[in-house]
């Protein structure tokens, strides 16, 4: 199955550009941009990645992102992940970034903006994979920030997909941003979130009806409403759930306790994803393979999670299609 898994095509649709920050990357970056990490070593380093929940990650998370100072460092953090990501055949990435993690500490909305972007681009050129932006505002600033944050990327509107909504999520509800996904949306982008993850099920509710959003990022607690699932299942909403982050941050307890057969199982358009893969151990195809061996996943499943990946991707119909037929080719007719 592992094999099957590394050679399936596959699209990853939530993963935050500076969760991909690797140790040994964060450490010769540092170096070379004279800052100090508060660690002895790479291996003290990730003897400190132990989380409790997400806020205890978060920390170690926005630590890590004071070492991207240039142009070059968002390049080659991107470039990392898009070489590591062509390994686990991803053929399409929609990629998170956090402006705000980089402005609020005096870095130009178009260093970060132009350097992943190079990445995407020679990406495209000479990994065959395609990339897109999806811009998060942190939800524990103020609604304020984020319309500035928006002011900024409407600037690129050309590179930039959509928005999205992430950080510490209880006391920080979806409607506090309403306005500025309203604006957002009126300007053309297109609008997800993070809703589910340690916040309750009405999160989600509210990321569905108040800020329009076409997926949820993670989900797991929209399974405490009936009401709310069976609608995510009519409307076809995707979910973007992410195995070996929900065991990293303590959202579920152990991997063969993990609510991802019972989703597919319920009707719900979910994907597998790494969310930040540098820092809870695995990649896309790991998070399939613990999935696999922890729920028995069959090879009928892990086409339909991988089916799942495009289609609720923002490619067009089109390039939906061409990928649905690699998949078929790959797998055998459906
Ligand atoms: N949840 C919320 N915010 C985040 C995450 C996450 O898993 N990763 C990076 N920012
Ligand atoms: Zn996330």
């Amino acid at each position: 199955m592992t094999s099957f898994i590394a050679g399936l095509p596959k699209a990853e649709l939530h993963v935050h550009i500076e969760g991909t920050f690797e140790p040994e990357l964060m450490f010769a970056m540092a170096a070379r941009n004279g800052i100090e990490l508060p660690y002895d070593s790479i291996d003290a380093l990730k003897a400190a990645y132990n989380f409790s929940d997400l806020q205890d990650f978060l920390n170690l998370y926005y630590q890590g992102m004071t070492v991207l100072q240039n142009e070059q460092d968002f390049h080659d953090l991107t470039w990392a992940y898009l070489e590591r990501a062509r390994a686990d055949n991803v053929r399409h990435a929609e990629i998170f970034f956090d402006p705000q993690g980089h402005t609020q500490r005096g870095v130009a909305f178009e260093t970060v903006l132009d350097g992943i972007w190079r990445a995407l681009e020679a990406g495209e050129h000479r990994l065959g994979i395609t990339g897109k932006l999806i811009m998060c505002f942190l939800r524990d600033l103020p609604e304020a920030d984020a319309e500035r944050t928006l002011d900024m990327a409407l600037a690129h509107k050309r590179r930039i997909e959509g928005v999205g909504l992430d950080s510490a999520e209880v006391g920080h509800p979806p409607s506090k941003f309403a306005r500025v996904f309203a604006r957002a949306r009126d300007a053309g982008l297109r609008c997800v979130g993070h809703a589910g993850e340690e916040g309750p099920a009405e999160y989600v509710r509210e990321a569905l009806d108040i800020l329009r959003v076409a997926r949820i990022d993670h989900g797991n607690r929209a399974l405490d409403d009936k009401t709310l699932v069976a609608r995510l299942a009519r409307e076809r909403v995707p979910l973007t759930v992410c195995p070996l982050s929900n065991l990293r941050l303590c959202v579920v307890e152990t991997a063969t306790a993990h609510p991802l057969k019972t989703m597919l199982d319920k009707g719900l358009m979910v994907t597998v994803n790494s969310d930040d893969p540098a820092y809870f151990g695995g990649y896309v195809n790991a998070n399939y393979d613990a999935m696999q061996t922890a729920l028995n996943l069959s090879r009928e499943d892990l086409v339909t999670l991988a089916r799942n990946s495009f289609e609720a991707s923002f490619l067009s119909r089109a390039e939906k299609d061409a990928h649905l037929a690699a998949i078929e080719a790959y797998a055998g007719a459906p």
